[in-house]
């Protein structure tokens, strides 16, 4: 699957203000909270960091953090708002990595999985976490919400990805949305235990877009 990594280029600079007006202005922020949470991380690795904004929680509880994302124009964003020591950058597809097997204890994406083939995706992250490690996922889940504030979500998330960013997104892009029980049955055929999946939503509107927080565990 062609990954995008110039079409996302392209957005890094709005990407921070339009994201929020698309999922609800405080979402990004409890999932931030909620990862703030975590204990001991050891070597982590964020794929799809994006700009950066999970990045330093991470790496206030990693170790060691790479922070990865498919595209460049990402990453120079994220490299100049993240600022802890403990942290490196590189480009790295979370289909495909460059990482050895079996190297890290947690795996960190958010708001990635959706632009990926999870099943390839999942496999991946099976292969580079120890036994034990965890993988957490930051997932979106349109299919949370009722019909009626399900349309008048995507229609938000359209208008407000097309005012912002003006420009026009590959053909099949964000197409993999998977609803909590998808994911996880794609997380146990992989060889994941799921231990967790907690809903977080900005409650300020019925039509704002709920993400889930997955905590899985590599067996
Ligand atoms: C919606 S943004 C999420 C950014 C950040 N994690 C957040 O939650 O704000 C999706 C990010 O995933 C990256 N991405 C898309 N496909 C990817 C892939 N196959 N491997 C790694 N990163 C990918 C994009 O470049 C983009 O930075």
């Amino acid at each position: 699957m062609d990954h995008h990594g110039a079409f996302w280029s392209k957005l890094a600079a709005s990407y921070d203000s339009v994201i929020d007006r698309q999922l609800g202005g405080r979402t990004r922020w409890l999932l931030r909270e909620r990862l703030a949470r975590e204990a001991a991380l050891g070597r982590a690795v964020e794929f799809g960091c994006g700009t950066g904004f999970f990045t330093p929680a991470l790496a206030a509880k990693a170790e060691r953090l790479l922070a990865t994302d498919v595209s460049e124009g990402m990453l120079q964003v994220a490299k100049q708002q993240v600022q802890a020591p403990n942290v490196t950058f590189r480009v790295e597809d979370c289909q495909r990595t460059s990482l050895p097997d079996a190297s890290v204890d947690t795996a960190f994406m958010s708001l990635v999985i959706q632009f990926t083939d999870p099943p390839v995706t999942l496999a991946e992250m099976h292969r580079i976490l120890k036994p034990g490690g965890t993988l957490i996922i930051g997932n979106l889940d349109p299919f949370a919400l009722p019909p009626l504030a399900r349309f008048r979500c995507l229609v938000r998330v359209l208008y407000q990805g097309i005012a912002g960013y003006r420009l026009k997104p590959p053909k099949s892009f964000g197409r993999n949305v998977l609803a909590e029980d998808q994911l996880g049955s794609l997380l146990a055929a992989a060889g994941f235990r799921v231990d967790s999946a907690e809903a977080v939503n900005d409650t300020s509107r019925a039509s704002n877009l709920p993400v889930e927080y997955v905590r899985a565990t590599r067996m």
